[in-house]
């Protein structure tokens, strides 16, 4: 899709990170958009996916992150470990260079491309078909919800190759699966499938690989049934139950149908 094209439909190209990026009404979608590289990321695409966060439409309420191709995303791209590495983006060997502060606001910018995904505004959900590995499960666990295909493969590959999930994947999986369970699937780098990613919740729902688009399609509509108003002060309520205690949270719950109901009847 060309610059102008994207434009059109309320969207913006993101060639450099090898995204697409499109909007529709209430619903956003982002497409990883190298199938031939199997959808490996760089540096260039977490830049993207946070300018897309940073310039999000307000009206937007879902946001739905894809692959092309038949994998999801075969992590980050492996040309970081030449010394070569990614035109314009320097190597692991360029990056290990960088002194303490560089290299944590390069971080850091890498991850605020993740970080938003997670925003009580709007709902995100990844379709996952395939391989996703490394960065491409921490995209994955990135979005609040994971609708995937029949042939997924999970795998946190990071350690075999002597570094750490560091694109904010961390926290959300022991969320979701328990500590016991991350250190078994980080340590071992073993591959996740669908049957096993639904039972220990890292998928909501599995599908036959045809049918992905439509189970996407039937939970956006399915999210977009509820007042939006409330879905954001409920998401909010859910995010902050873990942090705090029972009476906090019956304080913020409170609070917060306070605000709903002033809004509704005051
Ligand atoms: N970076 C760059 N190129 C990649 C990557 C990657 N991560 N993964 C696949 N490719 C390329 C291959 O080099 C190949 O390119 P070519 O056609 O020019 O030779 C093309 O994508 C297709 O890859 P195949 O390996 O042929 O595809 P296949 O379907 O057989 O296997 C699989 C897919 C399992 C994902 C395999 O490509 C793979 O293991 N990739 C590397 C995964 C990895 O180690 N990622 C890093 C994780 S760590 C992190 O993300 C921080």
């Amino acid at each position: 899709m060309t610059e102008a094209q994207a434009q059109q439909r309320g969207g913006f190209a993101e060639a450099d990170g090898g995204l697409r990026f499109e909007v529709d009404g209430e619903i956003a979608t982002i497409t990883l958009d190298r199938a031939e590289k199997r959808n490996a990321q760089t540096f260039a695409t977490w830049s993207a996916l946070a300018r897309i966060g940073e310039n999000l439409p307000e009206q937007v309420r879902v946001v739905v992150v894809k692959g092309e191709g038949p994998s999801f995303s075969a992590g980050i791209d492996l040309r970081m470990f030449t010394p070569e590495g990614v035109p314009g983006q320097g190597s692991f060997g360029s990056t290990a260079k960088l002194p303490n502060e560089r290299f944590e606001q390069r971080l850091g910018q890498a991850q605020q491309g993740f970080l938003w995904l997670r925003r009580p505004e709007i709902v995100s959900i990844a379709a996952v078909q395939g391989h996703a590995i490394g960065a491409g499960f921490q995209l994955a666990l990135a979005c609040d919800l994971r609708i995937v295909a029949d042939d997924v493969k999970f795998c946190m590959k990071e350690p075999a190759l002597g570094l750490v999930p560091d694109l904010t994947g961390t926290k959300p999986l022991v969320e979701l699966v328990g500590l016991a369970k991350a250190i078994d699937i980080c340590l071992t780098a073993r591959i996740v499938e669908a049957d096993e990613a639904l039972r220990i919740g890292l998928a909501e729902k599995v599908v036959a690989g045809g049918d992905l688009a439509k189970a996407v399609e039937d939970k956006i509509a399915e999210l977009l049934s509820v007042n939006r108003d409330a879905a954001v002060a409920t998401k909010r309520l859910l995010q902050g139950a873990r942090s705090r205690s029972l009476e906090e949270q019956s304080k913020a719950e409170g609070l917060e149908q306070a605000a709903r109901l002033r809004a509704l009847f005051g």
